[in-house]
Order: C-alpha cells, then structure tokens, then sequence
C-alpha cells in the first residue's frame, strides 16, 4: 500500500517528466492521475507528453487528463527556448496509443479529490491554472486535499524576469487565487530548486543506470544550457523537487510564510511577494535542500525504473506500441 497519493499537474517539460518518473518509481507513491497545462510548450503538446511518457514509463492505467491551453488572464506565455519545441528536448517517445481521458483536467482534479478527502496529495509543477479554475468551480477542494505542493514562485530573483519565476509569470492571476485560497501552500521555488542541480558529476552516475538513462533521463537533463553562463554546469531539476517534498519532506528545509502574487507590476508582475514574519502563514516555503540525500534517493528510484526497463514488456501490456528492437533508440529523436 503507497504511502502517498499524488496527482501531479503539469506542463512536460524536460523538468516535469523527470518528475513524473520519481512520482511512476517511488514505491512509496501511487500516482492517482495526470493532468495537462499549456506553459512550457502548448498545451497539445504537453498533453501528447504526458500521454506518451505514460506508455513509455509504462504507467498505462493511470489517468491523463487535458486542461487549459491558456492562462487566466494576460498573454500566453512559453519556454521553448528552454525546452525545445516539443517540449522534451531532443527526445523523441512511441506514439502514444492509449486515449486522453474524457474528463477535463478541472474536473478530475474536484472529483479525485472529492472521492478521496484527506488522501490527494496535490502537486502542480506548471502554471497554476487548472488549479485556481479548479478551486473557483470548487472552493472545497482546499480543505480536501492531504497537501497542496508546487513548484514555482521565488522569495529572491526569477528565471521569466528578474522578478517572476516561469510558472507564476505565465499565470500571475492563477497564482494569485491559488495562494488566497483555504489551505496551505507549500511553495518550492527557485531559491531551493536551483540547489538542485543536474551537474556533471550527478550525470556521470546516471548514465550508469543503462538505457533508460540513455534514452530518457540523461537527454532530458542535459538538453538545455544557459548561453549566458559561461560556467554553467547543469540544469536544475525544478519540478522534481516538488514530488520528491510529497514523499521526502525531511530532506528539505522549510518555513512559514505569508505569500502574495503581483499581478499589475510594471517590472514585477509575477513576482512571489514573501513575508517570513507574517501575521498569518498561508504557506510554506521550502529554504533547503539536503542536496546529497535528495540525489540518493533520486537516483535510487531512477535505478529502479531503469531496472525495470531493461525487460521487455510483453506487448499486450502496452498495447499497440511497436517497441523497437534493441540498440534502436526510440527517444532520442533528432536534435531540437
Ligand atoms: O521555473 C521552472 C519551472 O518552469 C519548471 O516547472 C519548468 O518545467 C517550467 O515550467
Ligand atoms: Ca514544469
């Protein structure tokens, strides 16, 4: 019996589906559903993601379900830049066979947790969309859910702007009635997920995990470098940071805080406002990362999926997916 339910929202997005397979390997975690955001790439091709790396990660009767292809309020806003134009890099997955649930995103979200108060561990790593429409169609959702994680916001500087991380930037209104909804946020923003780093020295021990690190999780953590670093040495795992909270909260340092949304900023909309000595908390913010303990148990469940890969699934299992023979690399496509 999964010690955690999680029901990730997300944007795939390199950062997304590596948190996606921590969320599929961890033992410990049942992964209740999937569902869809535009934010990194559109939202046509974050759906197709996530229904291919379903197949590909082989989680076939897990949920995935689409939700908004466009932000509250403002302009749509991408990072293909970062994430290649379809939104994994320069991998390429089997296309996806199994359908795209019928139920919207919003929908799903209200009635998982509905049908399972005290149990969801709610985790969006995109732009916060589907859920504030969410909690507009059903407010009750925020006294529902086990705990509400994300990743996004920043109490230093953005990634989007000098003041906005991405997923806050993309939807500033979302986020606004996110953090002004009944429950408690626990925010997992820049300040800690840019300790987690995919360096050298953590890529050279994935790439021992055989091929699913070649295929996947090496391409997918290593696409993007940031032409205005010279000494750049990695991309940081963003959004696994988030799940790896749910399951692993003891390797993460974090503190009350009171955040607020700008959302009419000449320079700063999108910015996480953050006050550490608030009157009142609604929320936490997550400060540190046992970063060597975060890779332990990170790579420990990666070690396991890659594991698992390395037998052939029978076929019937994963239906019409014409697995290719060995020594074809399905996922590593041409580069973006
Ligand atoms: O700022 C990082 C966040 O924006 C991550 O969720 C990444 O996937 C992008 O969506
Ligand atoms: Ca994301």
């Amino acid at each position: 019996m999964a010690g955690y339910k999680i029901l990730l929202d997300c944007d795939p997005g390199l950062d997304d589906a590596l948190a996606l397979l921590l969320a599929h390997g961890d033992p410990n975690i049942d992964l209740v559903g999937v569902t869809t955001v535009g934010g990194n790439v559109g939202l046509d091709r974050t759906t197709k993601n996530a229904l291919e790396l379903r197949e590909y990660l082989r989680f076939p009767t897990v949920p995935v379900a689409a939700g908004a292809d466009r932000p509250i309020s403002g302009e749509t806003r991408s990072a293909e830049h970062v994430h290649g134009t379809g939104g994994l890099g320069s991998v390429v997955l089997p296309p996806a066979t199994l359908p795209l649930s019928e139920t919207s995103a919003v929908d799903f979200i209200i009635e998982t947790v509905r049908a399972l108060p005290g149990a969801i561990d709610l985790v969006a790593t995109g732009p916060l969309t589907n859920i504030a429409l969410a909690l507009q169609k059903e407010p009750a959702i925020a006294r529902w859910v086990r705990s509400f994680t994300i990743m996004g916001g920043s109490y230093t500087r953005g990634n989007a702007t000098v003041a906005a991380e991405f997923n806050i930037y993309a939807d500033p209104e979302a986020a606004r009635i996110v953090f002004a909804a009944d429950w408690q946020v626990v925010m997992i923003g820049l300040d800690l997920t840019l300790q987690a780093q995919a360096n050298s020295t953590v890529i050279n021990r994935l790439r021992q995990l055989g091929k699913l690190a070649d295929d996947l999780i090496v391409p997918l953590a290593t696409f993007y470098v940031d032409p205005t670093m010279p000494d750049w040495d990695g991309q940081a795992v963003h959004d696994v940071c988030a799940v790896a909270y749910v399951a692993r909260p003891d390797l993460f340092t974090v503190q009350p805080a009171r955040v607020d949304v700008e959302t009419a900023g000449e320079f700063t909309t999108g910015m996480t406002v953050v006050d550490f000595d608030p009157p009142i908390a609604n929320a936490l913010v997550a400060t540190e990362l046992n970063v060597s303990g975060f890779w332990a148990y990170v790579e420990s469940v990666y070690a396991r999926v890659a594991r698992e890969h390395t037998v052939p699934q029978p076929s019937a299992e994963v239906p019409g997916s014409d697995q290719p023979t060995a020594g074809e690399n399905p996922a590593a496509g041409h580069a973006s």
